[in-house]
């Protein structure tokens, strides 16, 4: 048996993780400089889609598989041509895929060679508290911890990424973040295989050496003006004329997008945060919030062999609307067929408890972030739930930026929004919501099946360090 050394940690994790930053001499320290134009920005489309290696895992039993990853320094080809130094999961930007399936237990042995404690969260992982990459339960230099995710839940886009508090935002964008997709038996005539792609999205900036270039801005967060696809400057990927699930990650700091086809074809989701939807839903376009998973399936058969499709962000400006190129190629194939429907609704009982949470932003004392007046407190349980109740709780945003809010140990639905109505492409089960400037969104959460210590904050991960992080005991 391994020796856990992971532990709870009560010392300042700011503090040190500031210093053990700057002590790092591969990476550089945050640049304060207002301008985050990178000055090694490379065009768009010049290089093929990468897509991460899939884990292998090194046993597996009759109940379960067991794999290891080892955090550490890498180097990584985001620019064509330049080696940037990263922070990966086994070395790697992105990190590998893991692919689990519903019912079988993934555990994950995770070594960490950084000077610095680390952890990893599974996001949009229903897993027990001890698993769970609590911010502050963290994995000495030099230490492994253990991760066991039971794989409980419906098929769904999970991924997985350091929680270390204090430390995430930067740790998250040298590269710490790597997808982890649940597989169950339900609607199997979606594309898979080759037809089957995580897409990754990120904003980066980059100094003239092709190093990265992180800029602390805790009232915006960090904003890149580089948008990178699975670890390339805004690739192209040779597709065929087929069907593709495309199952997008926003992994941005603070970033969001809205997703739509240059040829205004639509983008046909199928899933969310938490798995499918009950039906497809036909969309001309898709915000997608940091953090937030869509799965899309998307019809090359029809283009003609030669025709090139761009993935813009219609939220972008100056270098961001280009996220991705598809250069349809001759070769036609039978990639399977989106369902009329996908996944019945699961009955849940009626909230027990209603909760209203405030963004917002104080200036009393160092600016930071806070939920009703409240920032992250380690010693303190700012909610206690009942395991396998629904309660009602109400994002309410008055401040002046938007807020992407995340629950861990949990699934919610969205009952509503006070701007505009809640869309069929968020009615299934999710795990992140965005909150816009002046909206309140009442979410639905099912604190199940596990009890224990669970964090919920605003995934802006600025926010989230300057202390947009409260805790959640849900108890049996
Ligand atoms: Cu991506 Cu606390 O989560
Ligand atoms: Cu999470
Ligand atoms: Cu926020």
């Amino acid at each position: 048996m391994v020796r856990s050394e992971l532990r709870w940690t009560r010392r300042d994790a700011l503090e040190r993780g500031m210093a053990s930053f700057a002590a790092l001499c591969l990476l550089p320290a945050a640049t304060k400089t207002a301008a985050i134009r990178s000055a090694a920005a490379a065009d768009p489309y010049q290089v093929d889609l990468q897509l991460p290696p899939t884990l292998v895992p090194v046993s597996s039993t009759a109940t379960a598989d067991r794999y290891e990853l080892a955090i550490r320094e890498g180097r990584a080809e985001i620019i064509p041509g330049q080696l940037t130094p990263v922070y990966g999961y086994d070395g790697i930007y992105p990190g590998p895929t893991i692919r689990a399936r519903k019912g079988r237990t993934t555990v994950v042995r995770v070594t960490n060679g950084l000077s610095f404690q680390q952890n990893i969260h599974l996001h949009g992982g229903l897993v027990p508290a001890a698993s769970d990459g609590h911010p502050m339960q963290l994995i000495e230099p030099g230490g492994a911890f253990e991760y066991t995710y039971p794989n409980v839940q419906d098929a769904a886009t999970l991924w997985y990424h350091d929680h270390a508090h204090g430390l995430s935002a930067r740790t998250m964008f040298y590269g710490l973040a790597g997808f982890y997709i649940v597989e169950d038996e339900v609607a199997p005539d979606l594309p898979a295989g080759d037809f089957d792609v995580p897409l990754v999205i990120q904003d980066r900036a980059f100094n003239a050496d092709g190093s990265l270039r992180y800029t602390e801005n805790i009232d915006e967060g960090f904003m890149g003006d580089t948008i990178v696809v699975n670890g390339s400057v805004s690739p192209r990927f040779a597709v065929k004329r087929a069907l593709y699930r495309l199952r997008f990650l926003n992994a941005s700091n603070a970033r969001a997008y809205e997703l739509r086809l240059s040829n205004g074809d639509p983008l046909v989701q199928v899933a969310g945060d938490g798995g499918l939807l009950e039906a497809p839903v036909s969309r001309s376009s898709i915000p997608l919030a940091p953090a937030e998973r869509v799965d899309v399936v998307v019809d090359f058969r029809r283009l003609a062999a030669g025709a090139q499709v761009q993935l813009v962000n219609g939220l972008g400006t100056g270098s961001t609307p280009s996220v991705l190129r598809f250069d349809v190629t001759g070769t036609r194939a039978d990639s399977g067929r989106v369902p009329a429907t996908l996944r019945p609704r699961e009955e849940i009982p009626a909230p027990v408890a209603t909760r209203r949470w405030e963004l917002m932003f104080s200036t009393t004392g160092a600016p930071r972030w806070e939920m009703s007046g409240l920032g992250f407190e380690m010693d303190r349980i700012d909610a206690r739930a009942r395991l396998g109740t629904t309660e009602r709780w109400l994002w309410v945003n008055n401040s002046h930026r938007p807020h992407p809010m995340h629950i861990h140990g949990a699934h919610f639905r969205v009952l509503d929004r006070s701007e505009g109505s809640v869309h069929a492409g968020d009615r299934a089960w999710k795990d992140t919501v965005m909150v816009a400037v002046g909206e309140t969104v009442i979410v639905q959460p099912r604190f199940a099946p596990y009890a224990g210590r669970y964090v919920f904050h605003c995934h802006n991960l600025e926010h989230q360090e300057r202390a947009m992080m409260l805790q959640v005991e849900v108890t049996a």
